[in-house]
């Protein structure tokens, strides 16, 4: 016997609710909406029984689902449905043609998830990069990570800086207990898994969607804990734990060994250019201004080359004219392109008061600025280069 939530058409719901009795089921909830639905999972049912339509299954519901260790039995009428269950990572569905008898045999042939999250499609990795100068690497990638949650995403934000970590301090988290050296130590020993993963994140709460955090080192002493072998092996688990690994690193790819003669000594940027090597998607950020513009175009053809991917979005953030001159965008976007080869940068418009107030508040700008410039340029950045490509 299972405990069983339905969320289904109110035309199928009644023959589903019969059919699960018939077989010994309890039905404990019904749900007529996907808000509804994400709601219900956290009564920890053995199953949730789904029609693949937007109305009753979204990214929230299996994010709930995949929390509370609920299986999911979708079903779909048609190729549409079976697409929609597929974009969501569900790859599995039953005929609505086939009626009960499909979702009992899935209900007997899947095994409950027994890790927190049960993914079936592999997570993106997005690395935030920018040179030296504080261009706005941490900001960023707090406003990446908060606004994928907004939009139902699981997302987990880890500070792989081993040169100044500020992620905890930024959202005002405790930082004595270092989530991502924690990450490292037991992938060292073999034995990090979601479960642990799930300890030893902090939570960002927030009412558009929350995500996970990984802190990072307060004592920059510590740089020796971020090996890269722990590093990838830590990005390996948070590429299958959630949708969205987004990394914020220390600005330099310099290879120590350069510099170093002796091979095995430990490398201080090993965790940034294995984040960077890692990455599936690259923010490159550098600041608007001529400094900021000539160091980034200095340190982007070192990115490109440590970069498995190519797909690297350039963001020039604090754009202003101040700092630049009349019509900073033109001037920005012409330099981009006569000097680095690089087209259509997305600009974030330097915004001082709408940061300050993020940092004091500790939140994210979607939180703390939600009509601030600088947060819909974020926002559209996050859905036009990065969700719009799958
Ligand atoms: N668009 C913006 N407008 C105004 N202030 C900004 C903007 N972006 C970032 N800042 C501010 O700039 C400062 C540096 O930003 P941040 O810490 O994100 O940079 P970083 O590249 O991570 O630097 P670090 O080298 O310390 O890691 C912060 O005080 C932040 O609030
Ligand atoms: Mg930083």
């Amino acid at each position: 016997m299972a405990r069983i939530v339905l969320a289904l058409p109110p035309a199928r719901e009644a023959e589903y609710a019969e059919q699960a009795a018939r077989h010994g089921h309890e039905v404990v909830a019904r749900a007529s909406s996907a808000a509804e639905a994400a709601v219900v999972a956290t009564l920890r049912p053995d199953a949730l029984v789904v029609a693949a339509e937007p109305r009753y299954l979204s990214a929230r519901v299996l994010a709930a689902c995949d929390d509370a260790g609920v299986r999911v039995v979708a079903i779909a009428a048609g190729d549409p449905e079976r697409r929609l269950a597929a974009s969501l990572g569900l790859f599995e569905t039953t005929d609505a043609a086939a009626g009960w008898s499909a979702v009992e045999l899935a209900l007997a042939g899947s095994p409950r998830p027994t890790a927190a999250r049960a993914r079936t499609a592999a997570g993106t990795v997005i690395t935030v990069w920018g040179p030296a100068g504080a261009p706005g690497r941490t900001s960023l990638a707090i406003a990446v990570a908060g606004e994928l949650a907004a939009v139902g995403r699981s997302v987990v934000l880890a500070d792989v800086d081993s040169h100044g970590a500020s992620i905890a301090p930024a959202l005002g988290m405790l930082d004595e207990a270092p989530g991502f050296a924690a990450a490292c130590r037991l992938a060292g020993s073999g034995a990090l898994t979601h479960e642990e993963l799930d300890r030893i994140a902090q939570g960002y709460s927030s009412p558009l969607g929350g995500f996970r955090v990984l802190t990072g080192i307060g004592r920059p002493s510590r740089w020796p804990e971020l090996s890269g072998e722990r590093v990838a092996a830590v990005i390996a688990q948070c590429r299958t734990w959630v949708d969205f690994t987004v990394l914020d690193i220390g600005s330099s790819l310099e290879n120590d060994e350069e510099i170093s003669s002796d091979l095995f000594a430990p490398r201080r940027n090993a965790a940034a250019v294995t984040a960077v090597r890692d990455a599936d998607r690259i923010v490159a950020v550098g600041a608007a201004d001529p400094v900021g513009l000539s160091r980034f175009l200095r340190a982007y053809a070192e990115l490109e080359e440590a970069a498995s991917t190519r797909d690297i979005t350039v963001v020039m953030n604090r754009v202003r004219a101040s700092a630049i001159g009349m019509n900073p965008h033109g001037q920005v976007t012409q330099t981009l392109a006569r000097f680095g080869g690089i087209d259509a940068p997305v600009l974030v418009p330097h915004e001082q008061g709408a940061f300050d107030g993020a940092v004091l508040s500790g939140r994210t700008l979607a939180d703390s600025a939600p009509r601030s410039p600088a947060r819909l340029a974020i926002k559209a950045l996050v859905e036009n280069r990065i969700l719009s490509r799958g």
